[in-house]
C-alpha cells in the first residue's frame, strides 16, 4: 500500500467514525426531547379546582397556529401562596425572575431550549393547555422533577431469568408507586430541591417514596441505604425534557430528568420484596410491557429504559 492510499484509507475511517458519532449523538438528542405534543393537560377541569380548561384541538396546540377564539381561564391555586417552594406572583415587588437561566438556586432553564416570554409570562414550550396562571405548580415556567427508574430482571425462585412467553425476551421489572393525588401508578420521582444534584434527587425520592413504606425501623433502614449507596451513584441518564402532566398550564409546566438504576444481578435493590397489598401499600415491582398505564409521561420513559436494558442484555453486557 503506498503512502497516498494509506492517507486515503485513514481519512475514510475518520469520516466514517465522524458520521457514526454524529448519528449516535442525533439519536440520543431525539430521545432526550421525545415529548413534542401534550394530551394530559388539555380539556376538562383543572386538578383540585372547578376551573375548566378552554378546549384546544390538536391543530391549535402550537403557539404558531392562529387561534383567535382562544380565551382561557386564569387560575393559580390559593394554596400555593407563600409556600417556600413557590414563586410570588408575577409583578409582585421584589420578584425579578431570570427566565431561561439559573436564577440563584432555582433552575428556570428548560431542557426544551429557550422558551418565550409574552407580556411578562413564560410560555409553555409545547403549546396551549387551555388555562393560564400556574395552577398548583410552584414555579412559573419549568418546574423540575427527577425520576428514578429502578429495574431488575424477573426471576424464578431458582434465580433463572423469566422469559416472556410470547416473544421469548427476558422480562424487565421496575418499581412503581401509587400516587396519592390521582391514584395512578407512577415512577417514585419528585421535585428537585433548589441546588440539589439531580441524580441525588432521584435516589432520595426512591428512598422516601418506595422504601419508607417498607415495614422497617430506621435502624434497619440506615445500613440498607449504606449498601445501596454505590448502586444509586451509578444511574444512567435516560431522559430529560417536558412531561405531559395534568397540572401543566400555559405559563407553568413539568420537566423531568430520569435515571435508570439497574440491578442486573438482582442482589441489591432487586432483592427488596415490594408488594402492593402488603404493609408496603402502593409500591410494587411491575413487569414492563407496552400496554402498561402510568402517570403523565412515565410510560414513555420506562419504555426507553426497557429498550436500553434489552439491547444491553442481547449484547451480553447487561
Ligand atoms: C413527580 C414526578 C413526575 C413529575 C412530572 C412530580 O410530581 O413526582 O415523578 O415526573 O411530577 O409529572
Amino acid at each position: 500500500m503506498n503512502e497516498i492510499m494509506r492517507v486515503g484509507l485513514f481519512a475514510g475511517i475518520q469520516i466514517r467514525s465522524f458520521i457514526i458519532t454524529t448519528l449516535c449523538v442525533l439519536m440520543i438528542r431525539s430521545i432526550v426531547n421525545m415529548i413534542t405534543v401534550h394530551f394530559k393537560c388539555r380539556g376538562g377541569i383543572y386538578p383540585r379546582s372547578n376551573v375548566e380548561r378552554f378546549p384546544v384541538p390538536d391543530d391549535k396546540v402550537s403557539w404558531s397556529s392562529e387561534y383567535k377564539e382562544y380565551l382561557p381561564n386564569n387560575h393559580t391555586a390559593s394554596s400555593i401562596r407563600g409556600q417556600p417552594w413557590a414563586d410570588p406572583n408575577i409583578g409582585e415587588p421584589g420578584f425579578n425572575p431570570q427566565w431561561n437561566a439559573m436564577d440563584g438556586k432555582v433552575n428556570r432553564a428548560s431542557y426544551m431550549g429557550q422558551y418565550s416570554i409574552k407580556g411578562g409570562y413564560p410560555l409553555n414550550p409545547i403549546g396551549r393547555t387551555g388555562i393560564t396562571g400556574r395552577g398548583v405548580l410552584g414555579r412559573w415556567g419549568p418546574n423540575h422533577a427527577a425520576d428514578p427508574v429502578v429495574t431488575r430482571w424477573k426471576r424464578f425462585e431458582n434465580g433463572e431469568i423469566e422469559k416472556d412467553k410470547l416473544n421469548n425476551k427476558p422480562i424487565l421489572q421496575c418499581v412503581v408507586i401509587k400516587r396519592r393525588d390521582t391514584g395512578e401508578w407512577a415512577l417514585p420521582g419528585g421535585m428537585v430541591d433548589p441546588g440539589e444534584k439531580l441524580s441525588a434527587t432521584a435516589a432520595r425520592e426512591f428512598q422516601e417514596e418506595a422504601m419508607n413504606s417498607l415495614v422497617m425501623t430506621d435502624d434497619q433502614k440506615v445500613p440498607l441505604m449504606e449498601k445501596f449507596k454505590k448502586f444509586f451513584s451509578e444511574g444512567d441518564e435516560i431522559y430529560q425534557g417536558y412531561i405531559d402532566d395534568h397540572r401543566n398550564t400555559d405559563n407553568a409546566w413539568m420537566e423531568s430528568i430520569a435515571y435508570n438504576f439497574h440491578d442486573n444481578s438482582g442482589s441489591t435493590v432487586g432483592a427488596l420484596k415490594l408488594h402492593a397489598g402488603d404493609d408496603a401499600v402502593g409500591v410494587q415491582w411491575v413487569d414492563i410491557n407496552p400496554d402498561m398505564k402510568l402517570y403523565a409521561s412515565h410510560k414513555e420513559i420506562v419504555m426507553l429504559v426497557y429498550q436500553k436494558c434489552l439491547a444491553n442484555f442481547s449484547h451480553g453486557n447487561n
